[in-house]
């Protein structure tokens, strides 16, 4: 039987699991927060670069895959509170602000704009006005975008700043030779290319590096000259893209034994799971690095590989109970949507329940081993 999956496009399909339930992406985000948290100053440094205009143009700043928790806001809020000090120490009046919160169609952008606080009551451009409207309100004008980062999203010259946070290591698409039994890059028995032959990880390699490409390309057309941009992905420390680090282990250990678990049942088909692939590739450095030297739009002022901690976020590491949980709920947000379309909802649930199972059984290992470390880019538009 076909899956809804099967006919449509990846970008009219994937976003992380929406609403407030217990495997939301807004509930399941912390390990990003923490991340996040952990690399401000290079965020700052990356604000430090922006050139600044006339307090009366609008600046300008785009959140790309921006999902539906918290975190998005916190950034922005990060970043428009380092801008407003800029211009202060520069002895110029700030201008007005305008966020734009972008991401796929299908992403919960009702969720995400249930939680973005309330307009200051007073938004006239002074610096006092701005300062006081950070009381538990927001400072900037705000609005969504809907649409894939891997192409044009906003007028040309348009913006500031993008930041982008743990969302380019989602592909375009899986690569259609991975899903081609037919193809050397058949992906046969795996769910991810972790521990896959050669050509499936080459395939997954050249999709990343073009739309990567891609991704530089559209937005060396909508940044304003001056710009600035900071990216931070999944990233790898080996060089084999094979060995695909803390996302290998996410989605190529447990996860692909609960598909094989589905199989060996006679829940699914093999031909089933095979057909399954999870679209995400954790680049190397140097796979990073030289997409953006051969696109030439930007120049980088800081690219490094960061250590970012481990996906679990639990109260108690001896407790093989919360950390199955965590397993099933860190895999469920990312990647629910995505398996709910491919084998349906009830065989879904059984999917995540057998997750949790085998994490449970690993749990020591698990929270000894899962560790991310991410791709950081600080790039500026020349
Ligand atoms: C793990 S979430 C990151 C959310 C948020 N930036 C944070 O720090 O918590 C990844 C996001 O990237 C989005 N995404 C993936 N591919 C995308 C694409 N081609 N265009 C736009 N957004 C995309 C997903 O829909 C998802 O919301």
């Amino acid at each position: 039987m076909a899956s809804k999956r099967d006919n449509v496009a990846l970008e009219e399909l994937l976003c992380m699991k929406g609403g407030k339930g217990e495997a939301s992406y807004a509930n399941n985000s912390q390990a990003q927060a923490l991340h996040a948290r952990s690399m401000l100053h290079l965020v700052e440094e990356t604000l430090d670069k922006v050139q600044l205009n006339s307090p009366e143009v609008p600046f300008q700043v785009a959140e790309l895959g921006c999902s539906s928790g918290s975190n998005t806001l916190f950034i922005m809020d990060v970043i428009i509170k380092h801008m407003i000090k800029r211009y202060k120490s520069s002895g110029l009046e700030p201008p007005e602000f305008f966020a734009f919160f972008s991401d796929l169609p299908s992403n919960d952008f009702n969720t995400l704009f249930q939680l973005l606080p309330t307009m200051g009551t007073s938004y006239e451009r002074s610096i006092e006005n701005y300062l006081a409207a950070n009381n538990g309100h927001r400072n900037y004008f705000a609005a969504g975008v809907p649409g894939s980062f891997y192409k044009r999203l906003l007028p040309s010259r348009s913006i500031d700043v993008f930041h982008s946070a743990f969302s380019l290591h989602w592909l375009s698409q899986v690569p259609e030779s991975v899903v081609d039994q037919r193809s050397e890059a058949y992906n046969k028995g795996r769910v991810f290319i972790h521990g896959a032959g050669k050509s499936t990880a080459n395939a997954y390699k050249h999709q990343f590096q073009a739309d990567l490409a891609k991704f530089l390309k559209a937005r060396s057309q909508e940044m304003k000259k001056g710009g600035s941009m900071f990216l931070v992905c999944l990233g790898r420390t080996s060089v084999d893209p094979a060995h695909q680090g803390g996302a290998g282990i996410l989605f190529g250990t447990h996860y692909q034994d609960a598909w094989d678990d589905l199989v060996q049942e006679g829940l699914i088909t093999s031909e089933k799971r095979d057909s399954f692939n999870i679209p995400v590739y954790a680049p190397s450095l140097e796979e990073f690095k030289d997409v953006v030297e051969a696109e030439g739009s930007f120049a980088i002022n800081n690219l490094t590989v960061f250590k970012g901690g481990s996906p679990l976020v639990v109260d108690r590491h001896d407790d093989p109970d919360e950390i199955g949980r965590a397993l099933a709920n860190a895999c469920r947000s990312v990647s629910g949507v995505l398996a709910d379309a491919h084998i349906g909802d009830q065989l879904s649930e059984e999917l995540f329940l057998r997750v949790e199972r085998r994490g449970r059984s690993h749990a020591k290992d698990l929270i000894e081993k899962l560790q991310f470390f991410h791709i950081v880019a600080s790039l500026s538009f020349v």
